[in-house]
């Protein structure tokens, strides 16, 4: 039987197809330690497909490693961490995981966000603690969403899944993506096309939706936090270096912006220090699909897309490379 490398467990449910047809060995960090550049070499020399995380270096010595493979089925939408045209040229199919973490991932932006806004870890904090003695007429107050105005970076499934929920909040939507969205999604989302700039300016909150490229790596830098409103929220659910983590820390203790969100990192699964110390930052591991629906149906689709491989069929759905 052929073998399919996998990085860490997945949803057993969403393996079912695979393990008939294929030994699967499944590699788990918790017993064999983190899954770096050499333990990744190790796991896929032998493999015939490797099924991969965000969390993963699939470097061009991974791929070179292992002459059977034909396919790296990553288990999520975002594949930066593939090289990519390392792949092309070793001649590996690239799939990934989309549409099936798009509600999960808008669901957790938004939780950030109301979390952020009313000061939820705080007020949790209060009632553990013992502090809640008397009901109070200013104990942390918030912001509220309605009549605000949403700025998306990157306008894809996640962004206009984002969209959508800020409408049933009366939010304003405006966003910006590196191609304007067809008038469809633009009328139906109520959503207005403004400049990166103009979003900087014109939001009382920000979350982050595009992909992590050349484009978009530090893209939340210095200046993008000075042209923002003071009383800004910072979401991001995308990927943790879209945002220069020391710069984010020196725009809070400025008081540039009034908040920050964080379900990715910079450095994953390190968190720079001075964000712990921020009482305005909520964070969270990388939970953005991390749900049970979402998580299976990433692992069935990898598991489709391997088959799909070995199955020569023309046309290997999900393929992004
Ligand atoms: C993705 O899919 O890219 C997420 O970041 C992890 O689920």
């Amino acid at each position: 039987m052929p073998k399919v490398a996998v990085t860490r467990p997945l949803p057993e449910a969403g393996l079912v197809a695979l393990r008939e047809a294929f030994e699967v060995e499944i590699y788990d960090p918790v017993e064999q330690g983190e899954a770096d550049e050499d333990r990744l070499i190790e796991l896929a020399r032998d493999a015939e497909a490797l099924i991969p995380t965000v969390a993963d270096p699939i470097t061009e010595k991974v791929l070179a490693t292992s002459s059977h493979l034909r396919i790296v089925a990553q288990f999520g939408v975002g594949t930066d961490n593939i090289d990519l045209e390392a792949a092309r040229q070793h001649d590996i199919i690239v799939t990934n995981t989309p549409d099936v973490l798009t509600d999960a991932t808008a669901d957790f932006a938004f939780a950030l966000l109301l979390s952020v806004g009313r000061h939820l870890p705080q007020a949790q904090e209060v009632v553990r603690t013992g502090r809640f003695v008397r009901w109070e007429t200013q104990m942390l107050l918030g912001v509220e969403l309605r009549g605000k105005t949403l700025g998306i970076v990157g306008f894809g499934r996640i962004g206009r899944a984002m969209a959508r929920r800020a409408l049933g909040f009366g939010m304003n939507v405006i966003y910006h993506n590196r191609h304007r969205a067809n008038p469809t999604h633009e009328r139906t989302l109520g959503a207005r096309y403004v400049s990166f700039e103009g979003l900087l300016a014109e939001s009382d909150v920000i979350s982050l939706h595009c992909a992590l490229n050349e484009d978009s790596r530090h893209l939340f830098d210095a200046a993008a936090f000075e042209q923002m409103k003071p009383s800004a929220l910072l979401i991001n659910t995308a990927r943790g270096p879209v945002v220069d983590e020391n710069a984010l820390v020196e725009a809070l203790a400025q008081n540039q912006i009034a908040g920050a969100g964080l379900d990715v990192f910079e450095q994953e699964p390190k968190v720079h220090p001075g964000l712990l110390k921020q009482s305005r930052v909520v964070v969270a591991p990388h939970l953005g699909s991390a749900t049970t629906e979402a998580r299976t149906a990433m692992a069935r689709m990898a598991s489709e897309a391997v088959l799909a491989a070995f199955d020569e069929v023309p046309k290997i759905p999900y393929r992004v490379a």
